[in-house]
């Protein structure tokens, strides 16, 4: 249906594998790629899609209005699949100005991108991928997308704030826009500084696994293969001006899962890894829980995750303990110095 995809975020975790997704899907779509490269981004995630004959990639960040102009006048994309944001809670709450910057003010840059190719492409769509943190803590039952947002850390409020201006745009401009709200994501390319990958790397270097408080907090985790699906079903058959909550269901508290992971890497490699969990100071404003109604995107689209946690998780562990150089170049020494001193663990 799309002659064009622009995809911002491409070189990050989640948005490297919707490239691969759509680039194998769509061989004879163009597959627009922007990316700033912080921290989280790198083309090696594309693998050989780096390279493919119709993936285009863009070093750009989405605060510069000149490089965005200069993509549309050469590009003319006529979908907007938008990923490109500051994602890790932890650094929102050390350094939270670049989270109002590239997730504000760089989404509201979009937006503006996309009003002018919807006027000359009536099949124009903009995607823009959230968060279910946006909801805050759901203690009972689950968010639906009417819920109110309650954002706890400046991520989540960046996040919200967002998709309060996606929202602004339909109603005002008309905008033919979908929202995607997901729950916590995994698999393999995961950047470091997050749960899963952190633990991997920190329990095979025989160094104490960090379970922020209690470790009671309860999260939804959807394999990232899962997710980049479900964005191309809201993509292409999602109704205009709806929200998809996109969940697997599988919702486990923090100790469960670190625990899982501990249990494969010791059938992988031997020892008693949970040995090595400690509990640690608590995030601060740390949400207690979250849980996603994802029956619309069940009924509506007939999307429904099909990787199964257990075999996923071996699937992750195994991506990363193949992938040590991956790992290595992926370390960021002052975030991990700063969380240390935060958090109270060596
Ligand atoms: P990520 O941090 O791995 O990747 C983000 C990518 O955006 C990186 O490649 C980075 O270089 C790029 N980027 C950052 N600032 C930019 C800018 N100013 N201009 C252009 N590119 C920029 O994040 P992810 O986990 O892949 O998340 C992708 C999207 O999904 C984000 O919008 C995030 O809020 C959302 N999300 C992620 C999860 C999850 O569990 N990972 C869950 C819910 C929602
Ligand atoms: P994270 O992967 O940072 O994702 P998010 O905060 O976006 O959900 O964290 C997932 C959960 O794991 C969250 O409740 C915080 C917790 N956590 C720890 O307990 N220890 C850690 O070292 C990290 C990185 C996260």
């Amino acid at each position: 249906m799309f002659e064009s995809f622009l995809v911002t975020g491409g070189a990050g975790f989640i948005g490297s594998h919707l490239v691969r997704h759509l680039a194998s899907t769509y061989p004879a779509a163009k597959i627009i790629v922007i990316d700033a490269l912080t921290y989280a981004g790198r083309w090696e995630n594309l693998g050989e899609y780096a390279n493919a004959d119709n993936v285009v990639c863009i070093h750009g960040d989405i605060r510069d209005l000149t490089m965005l102009e200069r993509v549309r006048a050469e590009h003319e994309p006529d979908a907007i699949v938008h990923l490109a944001a500051e994602s890790h809670v932890d650094r929102s709450i050390h350094r939270p100005a670049d989270f109002v910057t590239t997730n504000v003010v760089g989404t509201t840059n979009l937006l503006e991108l996309g009003r002018q190719l919807a006027e000359h492409h009536t099949r124009f769509r903009f995607l823009h991928v959230s968060t279910d943190e946006v909801f805050g803590p759901i203690m009972t039952g689950n968010a639906e997308a009417d819920t109110p947002y309650q954002p706890s850390s400046p991520y989540a409020a960046s996040k919200a704030a967002a998709d309060h201006f996606v929202r602004s745009f339909a109603t005002t401009y008309n905008l033919p826009v979908v929202i995607t709200n997901t729950c916590n994501n995994y698999g393999p390319n995961q950047h470091l500084e997050k749960l899963i990958p952190f633990m991997i790397l920190r329990a095979r270097r025989g160094e104490t696994l960090p379970i922020y408080g209690d470790g009671e907090q309860v999260r939804e985790w959807l394999h990232v293969r899962d997710h980049v699906r479900a964005i191309d079903c809201a993509l292409h058959r999602g109704t205009i001006g709806a929200t998809y909550l996109v969940g697997s269901g599988d919702r486990l508290t923090n100790k469960q899962l670190v625990i899982r992971v501990c249990s494969i890497l010791d059938e992988r490699c031997g020892g008693h890894h949970a040995s090595q969990m400690q509990l640690t100071a608590d995030r601060p404003g740390h949400d207690r829980r979250y849980a996603l109604d994802s029956s619309r995107i069940h009924q509506e689209l007939d999307w429904h995750a099909e990787i199964e946690l257990d075999a996923g998780l071996r699937e992750t562990v195994a991506w990363y303990l193949d992938n040590a150089e991956w790992m290595e170049a992926a370390r960021t020494p002052d975030l991990n110095a700063w969380i240390a001193t935060q958090y109270g663990h060596e």
